[in-house]
């Protein structure tokens, strides 16, 4: 046992986020910034992308309005009911189908295919009453949550995959062309009325009901943010400055990488068998897809080198991507005195059975360690990010209550890694202005806040609702 404390003892060291580190990535992060704002240079690291989006949601908007989230592991319907000033948000439907995993890394024409059958299952139960009138189309936001560089809120050629996606016909290519040919292919009357990241749709859902959002972060799958930049303050931008002064920003911060990130053996074995090795490096320490692994790997390591589980390895430890932050979570949680449900998942993921109870405490230690590690860093990016915005500092700050809204599966469901993140934040940010900062959950963000922006981008804007 000994030799597996201390391999847990140096793993906690190497992971150590004191402030002083945090405020360097914060400060690296906002540099980042500031060269991709600069150029389109593929050279720069983060490639704060251009949404299109200049005109956010009010609260006016109205009508029924279809959105397609696609970005982990599920697509999503939605159907909303938007019913203005008044009313709001009437009802939400929707509908989520898990991706076949053979899809995720075949062809771009079947993934489309696959998605519009899907839309189209779902556009089926739509009441009689709500079907458009002749002559008049079904609009869809479509959430499509990986790097695209846009040429307008309607069209966006996919950089790169990221996550567990690899596509590789689908990099260069136009996704709202694609997705629209399969939905002709189909006959489902629909036309997208806007392509977004979802962090631009966590950001829109939350400033349809309160204008001080600024900042929309997810903490999914993956991890990304967008926030609200003044057109001059984007050197790259050499289009129309928009009425409103503004434009969204995505910042793909996933891909940001640092000296001062705090990496381990872990971190770069789990990278190097990776489908994109050296990318997405933030992202590989913070967000719900890669903090099981991690933790994953550590126990391997504990197993081969210390006899953590006894004289032989169970083989399950060696599955890459077998634990999943909502086991991690479960484990993590566990306020048990026995821990039993660190035990039952040991025993159903691992296969590992009768464990004590000192070997239950350490797997639960190394859970803190990941999860805490990731919550701080999730902070400084924050942090790194209000910095760019000149929010980071009491003086700058003006009547207003700046707010960032927050969403995404990791952020849900792991309570502590949503509570270390608040207090991270506190703590860096200066004690007056940690006052005027406020955190929100934009629920469901990416779904609803696409619907809101097809509403805010309906071609149809003007003309007498049905
Ligand atoms: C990945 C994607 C990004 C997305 C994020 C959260 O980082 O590249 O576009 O916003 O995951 O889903």
């Amino acid at each position: 046992m000994e030799k597996a404390v201390s391999i847990v003892k140096d793993f906690k060291e190497q992971c150590e986020t004191p402030l002083g580190k945090l405020r360097e990535v914060a400060d690296a992060m906002n540099f980042e910034m500031h060269a991709g704002l600069d150029s389109e240079a593929a050279s720069s690291m983060l490639k704060m992308l251009i949404t299109y989006v200049h005109k956010l949601p009010t609260g006016d908007e109205k009508g029924l309005f279809y959105a397609l989230d696609l970005g982990g592991t599920n697509i999503r319907a939605l159907r909303v009911h938007l019913g203005g000033k008044e009313k709001g948000i009437v009802r939400i439907e929707s509908e989520k189908v898990s991706i076949p995993p053979h899809l995720m890394t075949s062809s771009s024409n079947e993934l489309f295919d696959f998605i519009a059958t899907s839309l189209a299952k779902f556009v089926s139960s739509e009441p009689q009453e709500f079907h458009p009138p002749h002559g008049r189309q079904r609009e869809l936001g479509f959430t499509f949550s990986f790097p695209v560089r846009q040429t307008s809120i309607v069209s966006g050629t996919l950089i790169k995959w990221t996550k567990s996606f690899d596509i590789e016909d689908l990099v260069g290519e136009d996704v709202v062309r694609k997705l629209t040919k399969s939905m002709a292919k189909i006959g489902l009357n629909m036309r997208v009325a806007a392509l977004v990241n979802d962090t631009v749709g966590t950001l829109a859902r939350a400033r349809f009901s309160n204008h001080d959002v600024i900042v929309g972060v997810v903490f999914g799958t993956g991890t990304n943010a967008a926030y609200v930049e003044h057109a001059h303050a984007i050197p790259k931008w050499h289009g129309l400055v928009p009425k409103s002064g503004e434009m969204v920003i995505n910042t793909e911060w996933g891909d940001f990488c640092s000296i001062h990130l705090p990496l381990t053996e872990y971190d770069q074995a789990l990278d190097a068998e990776s489908i994109n090795p050296g990318e997405q490096i933030f992202e590989k320490v913070i967000s719900g897809m890669y903090l099981g692994d991690i933790v994953r790997r550590a126990l391997l390591k504990m197993a081969e080198e210390a006899n953590f589980f006894g004289d032989t390895i169970p083989p399950k430890l060696a599955i890459p991507f077998i634990l999943k932050a909502y086991e991690m979570a479960a484990m993590n949680h566990d306020t048990s005195s026995d821990l039993k449900v660190v035990g039952n998942r040991l025993r159903d993921i691992f296969e590992i059975h009768n464990t004590s109870l000192i070997v239950r405490k350490i797997v639960v230690e190394l859970c803190d360690i990941v999860v805490i590690r990731a919550a701080r860093l999730a902070a400084a990016g924050i942090f790194g990010l209000l910095k760019k915005t000149g929010r980071d500092t009491v003086k700058v700050v003006e009547q207003q209550r700046p707010v960032i809204a927050l969403d995404g599966g990791l952020f849900e469901q792991y309570p502590k890694f949503r509570t270390c993140l608040e207090s991270t934040l506190k703590e860096l940010l200066r004690i007056e202005a940690a006052e005027t900062i406020v955190i929100e959950h934009s629920q469901d963000g990416s779904g609803v806040g696409a619907a809101l922006l097809a509403a805010s981008h309906s071609q149809y804007l003007g003309v007498e609702d049905h």
